[in-house]
């Protein structure tokens, strides 16, 4: 059994773009710039922003937050949006989610200039990915692709399992591991909230990936010997005897499973680094696509 180490493939990834802004710095550019919206005060929204700023700088790009209350209204955030799309020393910017029920977040999404959405949200971007062509890649299906890659896992023929099917994470991963290409070719599943027998087909499946938001959820009994796990999910529990008072854990009962699988993620540890590398990657791309650079 092999433990996917996200932490050390996402440090890999972060060194490997730190060289390419030195690179790009000491020709006397700019570094690239990454900007985060933030909307409230949900804290793992703020933790999210708050690893995203420290990630880029660690790396060399320059980064800034834009705070609002909770309160802003849907149209003073789409012009927020607007100037973000017109200032030419923004690189790239992200608009955390989930944003407060009075704002449309399809909205706001439609109004990113595609070339800034290193979150690989728009519709655009989406389309592209869909027909197989180049554009930013959700930043979280992206880092699982990664894993998937540099572990050298096969996918071809597999029967890939994927629960959830937000479109931060399952709907994405189910068009892109079953296109016809390298890291592709699998036979792809999509189960969510009213899917039937679920422990049928996870018994079936050669690779399983939870994107569900369900504490410990997959369990050894749903799954058959030498299963490829990776999971997407964080999730906070109660956890009196620790100093916290709480533990991150994925959906994937970590313990429970480890002795069937051939490859699992750990949560922390395994996609969560993944998916701040993998921003930083599209963040590197939006920025060589606006100053004519080659990536
Ligand atoms: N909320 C949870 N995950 C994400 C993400 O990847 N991007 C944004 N913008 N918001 C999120």
């Amino acid at each position: 059994m092999t433990i996917i180490d996200g932490k050390k493939v996402a440090s890999e990834i972060k060194n490997e773009l730190k060289q390419k802004v030195a690179a790009a710095v000491s020709k006397g550019l700019r570094p690239p710039h990454l900007t985060a919206v933030l909307v409230g005060n949900d804290p793992a929204s703020w933790a999210y922003v708050k690893s995203k700023e420290s990630a880029s700088h660690k790396i060399g790009f320059t980064s800034s937050l834009l705070h609002f209350d909770e309160h802003i209204s849907e149209a003073e955030l789409l012009s927020v949006v607007h100037e973000l799309n017109r200032d030419t020393n923004v690189d790239a910017y992200i608009v955390q989610l989930p944003l407060p029920k009075h704002i449309d977040e399809q909205k706001v999404i439609l109004a990113v200039n595609p070339l800034k959405d290193v979150d690989g949200f728009h519709p655009l971007n989406l389309g592209k990915m869909l027909a197989g062509l180049p554009a930013f890649l959700p930043a979280t299906p992206y880092g699982i692709l990664e894993l998937i890659k540099r572990y050298q896992i096969p996918t071809q023929g597999k029967h890939v399992l994927i629960i959830g099917r937000s479109l931060i994470v399952g709907r994405p991963l189910s068009i892109l591991l079953g296109q016809k290409r390298q890291g592709g070719n699998a036979t792809v599943t999509v189960a969510h909230s009213k899917t039937q027998n679920l422990k049928q087909l996870s018994l079936q499946a050669d690779i399983i990936i939870t994107a569900m938001g369900k504490p410990l959820f997959l369990k050894s009994d749903m799954v058959k010997n030498g299963v490829v796990i990776i999971d997407a999910g964080i999730n906070s529990i109660d956890a009196p005897q620790t100093q916290r008072g709480y533990r991150l854990v994925g959906d994937v009962d970590f313990e429970n499973v480890r002795q069937k699988a051939s490859y699992i993620t750990p949560v922390p540890g395994g996609v969560g680094p993944m998916t701040i590398a993998m921003l930083l990657q599209n963040t590197w791309k939006a920025y060589t696509l606006q100053q004519g650079l080659s990536e």
